[in-house]
């Protein structure tokens, strides 16, 4: 495994793939790696033949009074996780190489699929992740980028921009890895003291209680989605050590509020349990499966 720590030096590299038949395969990730990471490195070492893993805690898509100076990292531990899941190269360069003095240029989603939700909490979050995802593109020059479901608001808006901008490579949204207790796997996890752990299960208890108040004979209702809003606000509300922050019904692509569950749907929360701010979804499916996630190590 080479570890790559400037862009010249990984410029360089993949222009030595060039040329050759290899497909290659990204994982952009911010460091301090657990099994949902994982899953999207064994997903690409499925489907490419050389893997490429970055690691930047990306300064632009936090805001001013989050965690980025707190975010937690272990660069020998990622490392040594990568190269026993198979990875090729990992990238993991320094902010002032990625945003040097006289940076001036950022790509910007707009309208309510950046705005809503994670967009209204977090103003300018999507904007730091467009625009440090179209930088990794264009300095690593994937086939084929993997992101996970459990940012499902960042992958539409991801999907938006390599649409909107004619982006030459194909994402891959891999379904949520979580803890055997049902917690979406998250490196914000590690801010949680024991107490504030076990009662960070509630979003995932949130999903489940909307899931289960969905009935499928009455998609139709506009009823229902209040219905089901407000079966998933009463499970946080509940627990005291959480604060809700967001409840939503939407449409998975766009992130428009909807007005029946007769299509596709997400299910979307975001709560503050103690130090942490956590975020969980479901995609709901009139006719399919439930995608639930499933359990990692
Ligand atoms: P980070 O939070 O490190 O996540 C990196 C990738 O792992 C993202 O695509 C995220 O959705 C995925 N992921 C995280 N937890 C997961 C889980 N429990 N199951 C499945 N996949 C999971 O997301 C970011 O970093 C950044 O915004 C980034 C895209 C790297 C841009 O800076």
């Amino acid at each position: 495994m080479r570890v790559i720590n400037t862009i010249a030096e990984m410029k360089a590299a993949r222009r030595g793939w060039q040329g050759t038949s290899q497909l290659v395969g990204v994982v952009p990730t911010m460091g301090y790696l657990h099994a949902g990471h994982l899953a999207l490195v064994h997903r690409a070492r499925a489907e490419t033949n050389l893997v490429a893993v970055s690691i930047f805690v990306n300064p632009t898509q936090f805001g001013p009074t989050e965690d980025l100076s707190r975010y937690p990292r272990d660069l020998p531990r990622d490392l040594a996780l990568l190269e026993a899941a198979g990875t090729d190269v990992v990238f993991a360069p320094q902010p002032a190489d990625v945003y040097p003095p006289g940076f001036a240029t950022y790509v910007v989603p707009t309208g309510p699929l950046s705005e809503r939700l994670d967009g209204a909490s977090r103003p300018t979050h999507f904007r730091g992740v467009a625009t440090v995802v179209a930088k990794l593109f264009n300095i690593m020059l994937p086939h084929r980028a993997y992101f996970g479901q459990k940012d499902a608001q960042q992958v539409a808006v991801l999907r938006r921009m390599v649409a909107d901008l004619h982006v030459p490579t194909d994402l891959v949204v891999v379904s949520t890895v979580r803890e055997a207790d049902g917690l979406a796997m998250s490196s914000r996890n590690a801010y949680l003291g024991p107490e504030d752990r076990a009662a960070a299960v509630i979003l995932r208890r949130a999903l489940e209680a909307g899931r289960a108040r969905f009935d499928d004979r009455r998609a139709d209702d506009p009823a229902e989605v209040q219905a089901v809003v407000e079966a998933m606000r009463a499970v946080v509300q509940a627990e005291p050590r959480a604060t809700l922050d967001y409840v939503d019904v939407c449409h998975p692509d766009t992130f428009e509020p909807l007005a029946t569950l007769g299509a596709p749907a997400l299910l979307a929360l975001a709560a503050r349990v103690g130090p942490a701010r956590l975020i969980d979804n479901y995609l709901l499916r009139r006719d399919a499966t439930w995608d639930t996630g499933t359990t990692g190590a």
